[in-house]
């Protein structure tokens, strides 16, 4: 059966912009993250900490986290690979974080620079100084639908490295399908799998919409127990090491598939659509939503 309510996760201050390779000032940056919450958006993530030499567009990591505006009903999350990462979220008032791996060793290398075994040892820290600090942490698995470098991934594989960050205290998993290749029948098999070692309601699904395949997969998913889902507004994104991938699936459309089914998520659709509008403009590009394109030219 339906859920009454999903929870939308946000991801396009992170994931959206961390593939542009124009300069984007804070301001604008702090902008979208307003108007995201103006519409009614719950969870926010803001940026990643990462290596300014991997990923430079998201150099600016601490600026964006410390011009956040206080909201006790919206929860800024933000990447942290290492406790290097972790530490700098910390000093600037981060409150939730979120670890990443993948399913994929050659595509873990090529993103983080490790084993996935590796990764789990980077993250043990970060796992246990949370814990302390009452601070939450999600888990990304990437590549759970195949690999830009290994091509199909084993389903089986997706739901070990979940688990594994399940058991070491990710609250949340996020299973990536990174570059979209990912067609319905398949997302729901993957979901599945991983639902037999982690409760639905940890589990999220984020899907790029490279193959234009994000909204059925997304259909599939909550079809088999998804409640939480990753998106994107204006269907901004990419990875840098995933040569290819587009963006994210579009939350204005996610948004308007899941109130057209009665399915509530508490977030305005005119408003994100003009949140989409204002970054796409800062952007100089055009708003990359059905959704948003059809309602405002109607
Ligand atoms: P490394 O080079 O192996 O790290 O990178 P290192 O520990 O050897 O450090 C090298 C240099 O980086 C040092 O500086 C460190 O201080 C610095 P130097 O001494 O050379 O001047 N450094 C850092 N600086 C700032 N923040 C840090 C940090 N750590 C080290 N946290 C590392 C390893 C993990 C740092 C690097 O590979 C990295 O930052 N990777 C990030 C890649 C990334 O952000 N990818 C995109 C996000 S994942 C994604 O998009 C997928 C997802 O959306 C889900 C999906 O779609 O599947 C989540
Ligand atoms: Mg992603």
């Amino acid at each position: 059966s339906l859920p009454q309510s999903i929870k939308i996760v946000e991801v396009s201050p992170r994931d959206g912009l961390q593939n542009e390779s124009q300069v984007i000032a804070v301001n604008d940056k702090v902008q979208l993250i307003n108007d995201l919450r103006t519409a009614g958006v719950k969870h926010i993530e803001v940026t990643g900490f990462v290596s300014p030499k991997w990923v430079p567009q998201l150099a600016d990591a601490q600026e964006v986290a410390r011009q956040l505006a206080p909201d006790e009903d919206v929860v800024y999350s933000a990447l942290t690979p290492n406790m290097k990462g972790f530490e700098a979220a910390m000093d600037s008032g981060i409150k939730e974080v979120a670890v990443f791996t993948a399913a994929s060793e050659t595509f873990n290398q090529k993103n983080i620079n490790c084993s996935i075994e590796e990764s789990f040892e980077r993250f043990a820290p970060i796992l246990e100084q949370a814990k302390q600090q009452n601070i939450k942490v999600r888990g990304y698995v990437s590549c759970v639908l195949g690999c830009p470098y290994e091509g199909d991934i084993d389903s089986e594989q997706v739901a070990a490295v979940s688990e594994k960050l399940f058991a070491m205290g990710c609250y949340e998993i996020s299973l990536g399908d990174t570059i979209g290749v990912g067609t319905p029948l398949k997302a729901q098999r993957m979901f599945a799998q991983v639902a037999k070692r982690i409760p639905t309601n940890s589990l999220a699904v984020h899907f790029h919409d490279t193959y234009g395949q994000a909204l059925a997969n997304i259909l599939a998913c909550i079809q088999e127990g998804a409640r939480i889902i990753d998106a994107s507004v204006a269907g901004l994104g990419g990875c840098p090491y995933a040569p290819g991938a587009s963006g994210n699936v579009s939350t204005e459309d996610v948004v308007y598939m899941l109130h057209g089914m009665d399915i509530k998520t508490g977030i305005d659709l005119d408003k994100l659509i003009t949140a989409g509008q204002n970054i796409s403009k800062v952007l100089g590009r055009s708003v990359n939503s059905k959704v948003a394109n059809a309602c405002r030219s109607s």
